[in-house]
């Protein structure tokens, strides 16, 4: 992280603004509205900024930037259109320790000001590392749009009966989960309207039947958090991860989706990779039983879908022999995942009526897989965990009937950035990845409906292309 996010009480403290066009206005009028004592040093100040800063008690001094200036100083903004003078000032700061946001340099600054979405007291602010200010008025918009608008005022009446909520709840876990819940519903939407009282009449009569919440067993979620991408999360996965107390996820599960996480919850590894076998699934149900019987929220975050050639059948049957409260939340399987962001088609109304999803995990074993069935034309394989067997798999199939040129891909880390496709007949797909160092979980799709990717991109199904 090169800038940490900071909110700063600027009240009363000694800043300055070296500058005095428009964006310069624009600083000053934020450092006024956080109630800093503001300075003003321009070569010139036009009509506009003068005025501003005379109804706000800022003090304007007409010259050419001092380095003394910046003496005794808590931030000091250069806002200069003259580079070198911006260039003095960052290094006069640097030199008394004084923080510095050089307008539009983020390498002349050592703070800069976040593009803000304003519901005071909630505050959100966004920064791109000053790469995009262009992103970050985007992001702000989409915060907008997804904020309601009278935000700052459920703070301020939650902040009113925090004290109370205290006392009646002395349970931290307790005390959350009545928040959480509390805040997402009828109550918050009471506020929102302005209907106060109503609101108070709620949560008192809330909080008579929550005292015994903190004595309550936890909840486990088992949830699917899809292939990679953490777009592709669903926003009740989304919701879980941001309530949780503790997650239990595997190997698959990428950064990307562990960092929408609540910030407090223990982010707790059980993948189970072939070379590191970190915990058995007895073990596994254990911690998570444990957990709940502890009275936490507990996430069992599995890649792709919690109920897809994965273990959660078992983690369910601890649970319910537990008495344990659970839900299910799907996620996006990989065999969906990967074909959506390959451009393939799993059904097809010309080529494929069906869509069958088969592990190849066994390599040394496929006698249990109906070899004649899976070699059947006019439908689509998805081979999960296939990559050791893929030779074998493929052999199989052609030996039981299926079209040597049917035309098959292998996709590798599905829906991340480094997405690799490797594309040929089935006949010659082994080959083609025995010529790519692969690396990362993979999904095998065959069917002519992979053949609409190539016709998408107007080319040929060729042996061993590759795109990613
Ligand atoms: C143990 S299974 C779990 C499947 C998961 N529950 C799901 O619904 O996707 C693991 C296999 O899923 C497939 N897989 C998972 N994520 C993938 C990805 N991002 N790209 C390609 N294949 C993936 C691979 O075949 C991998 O070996």
């Amino acid at each position: 992280m090169e800038y940490l996010p900071l909110f700063v009480s600027l009240k009363g403290r000694a800043c300055l603004v070296v500058g005095a066009g428009s964006v310069a206005l624009r600083k000053l009028e934020w450092l006024v509205e956080a109630s800093a004592d503001v300075s003003l040093v321009a070569r010139e100040i036009p009509a506009g900024t003068g005025q501003f800063a005379a109804q706000h008690g800022v003090t304007q001094t007409e010259r050419d930037f001092e380095p003394g200036d910046v003496v005794g100083r808590y931030l000091v903004v250069a806002a200069t259109n003259d580079a070198t003078v911006n260039q003095a000032i960052y290094a006069a700061c640097e030199a008394n320790a004084v923080l510095v946001n050089t307008v539009d340099d983020a390498a002349l600054s050592s703070a800069i000001f976040p593009s803000i979405v304003n519901r005071d007291p909630v505050l959100v602010a966004i920064g791109t590392g000053g790469r995009s200010p262009t992103l970050a008025r985007l992001v702000r918009g989409w915060m907008e749009r997804r904020l309601p608008a009278r935000l700052g005022a459920l703070a301020d009446w939650a902040g009113d009966w925090r004290a109370r909520v205290k006392d009646a709840l002395p349970s931290i876990d307790a005390r959350r989960a009545f928040w959480e819940s509390t805040l997402e519903s009828s109550i918050a939407e009471a506020v929102y309207r302005g209907e106060v009282d109503a609101a108070d009449r709620q949560i008192a009569e809330r909080l008579e039947q929550n005292e015994r919440l903190g004595e309550l067993v936890g909840f486990v979620s088992l949830v699917g958090a899809g292939p990679g991408d953490p777009e592709l999360l669903t926003l009740k996965a989304l919701r879980c991860l941001e309530q949780a107390d503790v997650i239990y996820y595997d190997n698959l599960v990428s950064d990307a989706v562990l960092d929408l996480a609540r910030r407090e919850a223990k982010r707790i590894y059980v993948g189970k990779k072939r070379a590191e076998h970190t915990a058995t699934q007895d073990e596994i149900n254990a911690m998570l039983v444990d957990a709940a019987m502890a009275g936490q929220r507990v996430v069992r975050l599995k890649g792709g879908d919690p109920s897809i050639f994965s273990r959660g059948g078992e983690e369910l049957e601890a649970l319910t022999a537990h008495g344990i409260a659970h839900e299910i939340v799907p996620g996006i399987t990989a065999a969906m995942g990967c074909a959506a962001y390959a451009g393939i088609p799993l059904t097809h109304r010309d080529l494929a009526q069906s869509v069958r999803f088969v592990t190849g995990h066994r390599a040394s074993d496929r006698t249990n897989l109906d070899w004649p069935e899976l070699a059947k034309p006019d439908q689509t394989l998805v081979i999960y965990m296939g990559l050791g067997g893929l030779e074998s798999i493929c052999e199989h199939l052609i030996a039981n009937g299926m079209d040597p040129a049917t035309p098959a891909a292998l996709i590798v880390r599905g829906t991340l950035p480094d997405m690799e496709v490797v594309e040929a007949p089935v006949a010659e797909l082994a080959q083609a990845v025995r010529e790519h160092a692969i690396k990362g979980p993979t999904t095998i799709i065959i069917g002519k409906v992979v053949g609409v990717r190539a016709a998408a991109a107007g080319q040929a199904p060729a042996a061993g292309s590759e795109s990613s």
